[in-house]
């Protein structure tokens, strides 16, 4: 992962954390309602993927082991991971493009409603991204992949050269001439291997998007109130579809790209469809950026707009996060795939204990706030989720009592403790075991294998019963929680 310049190193802040009185009069612990949703206390474990699905999208045992572990910890509420909308193979993430999903995703329901005793609610994450492919050798992207045209013809002097002849040239060139001959498309397909763009539209496929996507999010967003979850999260935020459709790069020329408010038609007609499906008994809110941290992308201004305009729609939360881009990821090695988190916007998405002078804690805080202010401005009580490097008790509690945000997300601090909430609640937080932002968890996202964290993988391994990875060497969740 980038890491800035100044590689100013960070250590967790330290904390005087409340005792059980004092945790129980803090905003923090206190209830809040997501348009019909209530929740017990003001925090709230956001989507991670953890790689536990199996290799058809279904739930497995240790995605249930997974999220039964956060549970434990009773935190207000736990959204799951990013889950596929279409009823495509994607690998070991989840999916709920099809009823058959149903049972496993019922089981999920259950085991957080025993594990939390029915504390903690539950929303899942849905998803659309498009197709990316692996980079390629450059031997075999010339010869096989690369579609040939005349424009490589004349720029080889060569105009009635046949495909095999030009390919023999392009595999000749050194890769400064053959940037000039390939297209940016063309040589973004070598050097970081082909990915689809929402302004594809030459392709069919992206071209209707607009039409196809309102129901597959509607019928995935029917699918998870069948299975008893009690909401689901548009995602709309870092490289996928629907925040490439809201982002400043979209220039699309069909109603749905260019000017912001044709950027937002899609991401409204989606929420319209998925509203229309749930009906208004149901939480559906939206994950999208405050800032996407690109050049030329989305920033705080639009987000600021974009935000009233989902609120004026009538989503009961909207949650924030920042970056997490394709656009600036660093080029794969040879038969990986780009991975959106490596550059800086990656950075801003996940910052990691090596920083600037700003640090790692709550680089999204401000502008959650400023986006939550203008959504206040224009009328609207949508409560208001942000994340980033929140650790502390007094973190949380003061960007809640300054009215920065409604909810607390604590994405890798619930990972290092699942028991964070439960610890601080009952007076216990000097127990806390802190995260140290040094991203090992999110390489090993990076490189899809089973998401663990270094502070507890390798306790406790001989415990009866503790499920392992495959490699057998790491747990796959965090240790039980023994009180002092
Ligand atoms: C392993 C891992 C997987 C993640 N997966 C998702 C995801 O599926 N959807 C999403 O919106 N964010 C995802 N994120 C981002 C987190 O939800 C969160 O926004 C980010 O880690 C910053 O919060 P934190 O500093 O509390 O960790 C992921 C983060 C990690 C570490
Ligand atoms: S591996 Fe653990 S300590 Fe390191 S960033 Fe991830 S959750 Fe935090």
């Amino acid at each position: 992962m980038w890491k800035p310049p100044q590689r100013i190193k960070y250590i967790p802040l330290v904390d005087t954390w409340p005792s059980r009185e004092e945790a129980a009069r803090a905003r923090l612990f206190s209830p809040v309602e997501l348009g019909p949703l209530w929740l017990e206390q003001r925090t709230w474990v956001p989507a991670m993927v953890p790689w536990r699905a199996s290799d058809d999208g279904e739930v497995t045992e240790d995605v249930l082991d997974w999220y039964g572990r956060f549970a434990r910890g009773r935190p207000g509420a736990i959204v799951v991971e990013a889950t596929g909308i279409r009823d495509v193979p994607s690998g070991p993430l989840l999916r709920i493009g099809d009823d058959r999903f149903l049972p496993g995703l019922r089981r999920l329901v259950e085991r957080v409603r025993e594990e939390s005793a029915g504390h903690t609610r539950l929303l899942i994450q849905i998803i659309d991204f498009l197709g990316i492919r692996r980079r390629p050798e450059r031997e075999k992207f010339l010869r096989r992949f690369l579609r040939i045209t005349d424009r490589h013809r004349q720029l080889l002097g060569a105009p009635a050269m046949d495909d095999e002849a030009v390919r023999e040239q392009l595999c000749a060139l050194d890769d400064d001439r053959l940037g000039q001959v390939l297209d940016a498309r063309e040589w973004e397909a070598l050097t970081m291997g082909h990915r689809e763009r929402v302004t594809d539209t030459l392709l069919p496929h992206i071209a209707e998007l607009p039409r196809v996507l309102p129901g597959l999010f509607a019928a995935a967003a029917g699918r998870a109130r069948d299975a008893g979850f009690d909401g689901v999260e548009l995602h709309y935020a870092h490289a996928y579809t629907m925040a490439s459709f809201l982002s400043a790069t979209n220039t699309r020329e069909d109603g749905y790209g260019g000017p912001l408010e044709r950027r937002l038609r899609l991401p409204l007609e989606v929420y319209a469809a998925v509203r229309r499906q749930v009906g208004e008994d149901f939480a559906v809110g939206c994950r999208f950026l405050a800032d996407e941290c690109i050049p030329g992308g989305n920033a705080l201004a639009e987000a600021t707009q974009i935000g009233v305009a989902l609120a004026a729609a009538g989503m009961d939360f909207l949650s924030l996060s920042r970056g997490g881009k394709f656009d600036d990821a660093k080029q794969p090695k040879v038969g990986e795939a780009a991975y959106p988190y490596t550059g800086v916007s990656g950075y801003e998405c996940m910052p990691g204990y090596i920083s600037d002078e700003f640090g790692p804690y709550g680089r999204n805080i401000e502008p959650t706030a400023a986006v939550r202010a203008a959504v206040r401005a224009a009328g609207y009580d949508t409560p208001v989720v942000v994340a980033g490097g929140i650790h502390t008790f007094t973190q949380a509690e003061t960007l809640l009592q300054q009215d920065r945000a409604d909810i607390v997300a604590f994405a890798r601090q619930a990972l290092a403790d699942p028991d964070w909430f439960e610890k601080v609640r009952s007076g216990c937080g000097a127990q806390v075991r802190l995260c140290q932002y040094t991203n090992y968890c999110e390489g090993l996202d990076q490189k899809h294998k089973q998401v663990t964290c270094n502070l507890w993988d390798r306790l406790q391994l001989d415990e009866p019963g503790v499920r392992k990875s495959r490699d057998g060497r790491r747990r796959l969740t965090a240790p039980a929680w023994q009180r002092d």
